[in-house]
């Protein structure tokens, strides 16, 4: 049995896409289990860059197979254009590339609402506009359109109605208009044609590879603190960025998950609102931002940048059973010279060696901060509190800048 789950120990952006990409060559398949076009991971090979939204990052090494379990969302529009862009550089993807049809599809007017409510709103998400937080609500309110309904016409129709219905009175109510029902209909029809020759069950395809053998990488997009339950909740995604979202994002029995690596920025960014205790607003953010080239993959957002903070990594490595860390963008923080890291806050007065799970609490958290002599020196210290390796470390974003500290 071989399962490694690779996630995110932060707020995304940790370089899961170059990770996934570096780990895939000694992977058969790598499965996406959760978030949608929201995720940008980021690639780069061959003097060229690729980002990743929904197909697995490690599809650019020829024989990896790739499977897009039933927890992701897929925006047909931004599906079809992956495909067709990445089959320009690697050539046909069919029969390489799967998408489960328990997938559920974020319509047109799940962007619209998205982007509605947060135009709206007085405190918005900051999410990404793609319509994520609305079809992961229609999901859970059995109000969801699924991948394998597009390829049956008549159920369609029929099962169509009642979340069009719904989400027709969500979107007037915002002022926007909607869509007429035929013309979503016919778009989902057409999206279900350019899309049948990649539909599979994915629960029966894993096994049947698992029973050639194969090594099966979990990718995790966005990270532990964007989790619905575990982020800094309510400014988190509608997903499970986590390693137990592996389990029912794509049909996997947890006890089947050996591995589970923990990846993590030297540094801290977030995009979006929302608490970040160790954020750096002056120069110094700034810094971090233009070195580690800190704008968002998916959208160009600035993302806000700032120190490493251990008690999260700690926390967020428990919550996940890691088994390994990675940690990426080490030349970064080498460049900006100076190696400081939270290793605990005060909150009115007490001291508090983890992040809190009352999310009040996360506003009045004051970092306790360490400076420590070298990058190596925060390594340490992070194996030190949460008694696992780390394994890897990336030094650049070329492929091969990554280096192996441990034997794995
Ligand atoms: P949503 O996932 O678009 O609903 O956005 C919710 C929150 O998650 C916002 O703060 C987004 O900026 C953040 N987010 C979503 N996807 C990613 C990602 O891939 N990387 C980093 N942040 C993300």
């Amino acid at each position: 049995m071989s399962y490694t789950a690779i996630v995110g120990l932060q707020w995304g952006d940790e370089g899961k896409g170059k990770v996934i990409d570096y780990l895939a060559r000694d992977y058969d398949v790598v499965v996406r289990f959760q978030g949608g076009a929201n995720a940008g991971h980021s690639v780069y090979a061959d003097g060229k860059s690729f980002v990743f939204h929904l197909i697995p990052s490690g599809m650019l090494w020829e024989d990896v197979v790739g499977v897009i379990g039933p927890g992701v969302v897929i925006d047909p529009e931004a599906f079809v254009k992956e495909i067709s862009d990445l089959e320009k550089t690697v050539g046909d993807l069919k029969g390489r590339l799967f998408v489960d049809p328990r997938a559920h599809i974020v319509m047109p007017y799940h962007r619209q609402e998205d982007a509605l409510f947060e135009a709206s709103s007085d405190k918005p998400i900051g999410t990404t506009k793609k319509g994520i937080g609305p079809t992961n609500r229609d999901r859970y309110g059995r109000l969801g359109i699924r991948v394998g309904d597009t390829l049956r016409r008549d159920y369609l129709r029929e099962h169509l109605r009642r979340p069009y219905d719904f989400n027709k009175r969500v979107v007037e109510s915002y002022g926007g208009v909607m869509p007429p029902f035929e013309e979503i209909y016919e778009y989902l029809l057409e999206f279900g044609e350019r899309i049948s020759p990649y539909v599979a069950d994915g629960v029966l395809l894993l096994e049947e590879m698992e029973r050639k053998g194969a090594r099966i990488l979990l990718e995790g997009a966005q990270g532990t603190y964007l989790d619905l339950n575990f982020g800094t909740y309510p400014y988190v995604t509608s997903s499970h960025p986590i390693s137990g979202g592996a389990t029912i994002g794509a049909g996997i029995p947890p006890w089947k998950i050996n591995r589970v690596i923990g990846v993590f920025k030297i540094y801290t960014t977030r995009v979006g609102e929302g608490p970040f205790p160790t954020e750096e607003k002056g120069e110094l953010g700034d810094r971090l931002r233009e070195l580690g080239g800190e704008y968002g993959a998916t959208t160009g957002r600035p993302r806000r940048c700032g120190w490493l903070d251990i008690p999260m990594v700690v926390y967020a490595s428990l919550v996940n059973g890691v088994t390994d860390l990675f940690a990426t963008k080490m030349d970064v923080l080498d460049r900006v010279g100076t190696y400081k890291a939270a290793v605990g806050y005060r909150l009115n007065g007490r001291e508090l060696s983890f992040p809190p799970a009352y999310s009040a609490d996360w506003y009045g958290l004051e970092p306790v901060y360490e400076e420590f002599e070298s990058g190596e020196g925060i390594l340490l210290e992070v194996e030190r509190r949460t008694g696992v390796a780390v394994t890897f470390v990336s030094v650049g974003k070329e492929r091969e800048a990554v280096i192996e500290r441990k034997r794995r």
